[in-house]
């Protein structure tokens, strides 16, 4: 996730107008900020990584020229935090720029193909194939106008984008094209600009116009012009006028991020399914290798770990140890060696107890692999291969989109392996690969229709003093996140344990009205979790299920439930099932009063031991 902004101005210079701007879209991303402008048919441009305000500390952005420029704030993806990868990208002859927000999937092959042809690059992003591909299209004969030349190239994309250009060729224009990552136009009398999302220009102006998938824009000063990528027909459409307030903005309209984040779900996970099959394929690898693999993390991603040893044995067969990072070295420093592999996992990649673990298994030599959310972290330093997750910054403390991104790769790896172990089937293995990457569709149709269900329950439980989470099988890691949300921002004491392990002693606990929530996923363990529900309505307990559509059984004997759509194969079940629990949690802080963005103690990363 980056940050895009531009504009062009009737009078007044563009650069300072960017710089405000780019700060407003800092949330987005924040390792690398560049600017270009065009001014007496001359690019120029200013680039760097490091947080805008130290970058423009640096280097002045607002000394720019001319009035028409766009810009960028960088959530790296490919490619280091580097001032070579930070947008924007030129082509050979330093007359076209782009700026991009998304992956584009195809890049390696489209990369090959223009440097077959003698183009150079300078980056390693992905970015980078635009505007070479623009400067190809432009060589045509007789030579089409930039927006046809830019509608050429998008049409050779594959993944998702949200890209503007600049030429010289044509230096009073700005042409942008959208397909699955945000953008939006804002006009006014005295301008007119484009954005990731409307709190960028939201100070300028209220007039805003939502540009759809597929569909290319040219702005100059006379208006914007939008056409279909498709088949370049044009499209009219209205601006409307935008009455959030500046604190709502930010948020894109949610009262607090972590909502907001929640509904990110479904984008981000289609952005791990844009992951470069390179970098899992080589993971799967060094996994098959070892001798024994550590899944290695602290809070919400040790879950994720959790889980993904389910995942490991039930679709590779093979067994690894997930650890508490904290508890690593005590429990394994001595064992660990050259034959083993530790599989860090850490959204930020700073976490302290993480990277002590992983110092501790590169100092015995053992194999570090990473997966992270943050690219130029230290753990993407210190790994021997690494994945970034792309889900853009969670600013939130209570970690959701970064959880169900990380099962996501996970599977996809337990998925690679399997494959690579001959363990699964090929029938089994497109069905599989058809239900991963249907999850951000089913994730859409949970928040639907089960958020309105998580306020009433809230509403319902608020008093509660105590909650139990119960699962059995993977859903014993799904247990455990629903737990920690609602521990860590409703301030509720809660226990989570494996379902069959509630008898030996958490049951004690269990009074008439004690809220306790079950997953239910139509698994393997469906029938002995009927077993345990039956054990704590015997003992008066208020059940709370998740169960899958249309599973009377379990919604006959829950007090309250969530219904998640049918289907989700087990290995896949907690991204479903956790995601009413995030709502659950969040609503519940929000009934008691308590900002759930920042939960008191917590931070969002702990980079002490
Ligand atoms: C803190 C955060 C949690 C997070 C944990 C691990 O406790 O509050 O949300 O899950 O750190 O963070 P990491 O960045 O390593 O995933």
């Amino acid at each position: 996730m980056c940050g895009i902004f531009g504009c062009i101005l009737k009078n007044g210079n563009a650069a300072p107008v960017i710089h405000a701007a780019l700060k407003r879209l800092e949330y987005r991303g924040y390792d690398s900020v560049g600017e270009a402008t065009i001014s007496n048919g001359k690019l120029f441009i200013k680039k760097d990584q490091g947080k805008i305000d130290d970058v423009h500390k640096a280097r002045n952005l607002d000394d720019l020229p001319g009035s028409i420029g766009i810009g960028h704030t960088r959530w790296a993806t490919h490619g280091a935090p580097l001032e070579i990868n930070a947008h924007p990208h030129v082509d050979c002859h330093g007359q076209i720029a782009v700026i991009h927000n998304g992956i584009i999937e195809n890049y390696a092959d489209l990369k090959q193909e223009l440097e077959n042809r003698g183009h150079v690059f300078k980056s390693k992003t992905d970015t980078e194939v635009i505007a070479h591909l623009i400067e190809r299209a432009l060589e045509a004969f007789p030579p089409p106008s930039l927006a046809d030349a830019v509608l050429e190239t998008v049409k050779k994309l594959d993944g998702s984008y949200s890209i503007a250009v600049i030429s010289t060729k044509e230096p009073d224009k700005i042409i942008c094209a959208r397909h699955e990552s945000p953008l939006v136009i804002g006009v006014n009398e005295n301008a007119i600009y484009f954005a990731s999302d409307i709190p960028a220009f939201l100070p300028l102006t209220n007039k805003a116009v939502i540009v759809d998938d597929g569909e290319i824009v040219t702005l100059s000063l006379k208006g914007f012009e939008i056409r279909k990528i498709a088949d370049s027909s044009m499209v009219s459409r209205e601006p409307k006028l935008i009455d959030w307030a500046p604190e709502m903005a930010v948020k894109q309209g949610y009262p607090y991020f972590m909502l907001k984040e929640i509904h990110e779900q479904p984008a981000c996970l289609r952005n791990t399914l844009r992951l470069q099959e390179h970098y899992l394929d080589l993971m799967a690898t060094f996994l098959d290798r070892a001798r024994e693999v550590y899944l290695v993390a602290c809070g919400t991603s040790y879950h994720a770990c959790l889980a993904s040893s389910y995942m490991f044995s039930k679709l590779a067969f093979l067994a690894t140890y997930p650890v508490i990072a904290s508890e690593f070295v005590e429990q394994h420093g001595k064992s660990v060696n050259i034959d083993s592999t530790i599989l860090a996992v850490s959204q930020s990649g700073e976490t302290a107890d993480t990277l002590a673990s992983v110092n501790v298994a590169r100092q015995r030599a053992a194999t570090v692999l990473g997966l992270t959310n943050t690219i130029g972290s230290t753990l993407t330093r210190v790994s021997r291969v690494y994945i970034g997750q792309q889900s853009g910054p969670e600013i939130g403390v209570a970690a959701t989109k970064t959880f169900t991104s990380q099962l996501s790769v996970m599977s996809q790896l337990a998925l690679r392996l399997a494959k690579k172990r001959g363990k699964v089937s090929q029938d089994e293995m497109d069905y599989l690969a058809e239900k991963l990457n249907k999850l951000p569709e089913t994730v859409e149709t949970i928040l639907r229709t089960q958020e309105e269900k998580a306020k009433q329950i809230a509403k319902k439980y608020k008093d509660a003093k105590v909650f139990f989470f119960l699962g059995r099988g993977i859903s014993t890691a799904t247990a455990y996140e629903g737990r920690l949300k609602l521990m860590e921002i409703a301030y509720v004491p809660a226990i989570a344990f494996p379902a069959g392990e509630s008898k030996h002693g958490p049951i004690s606990l269990v009074e008439p009205g004690f809220p306790v929530v079950f997953i239910c996923p139509k698994d393997d363990t469906h029938k002995t979790l009927i077993g345990n529900i039956m054990e704590m309505k015997a003992r008066g307990a208020s059940i709370i299920a998740v169960v899958e559509e249309g599973d009377e059984e379990i919604k006959n004997l829950a007090e309250d439930f969530f219904e998640v759509p049918k289907g989700v194969p087990e290995v896949l079940s907690p991204v479903p099932f956790i995601t009413p629990l995030q709502l659950l949690a969040y609503y519940m802080a929000i009934e008691k009063g308590f900002n759930p963005d920042t939960p008191r103690n917590l931070a969002k990363s702990v980079t002490v031991k």
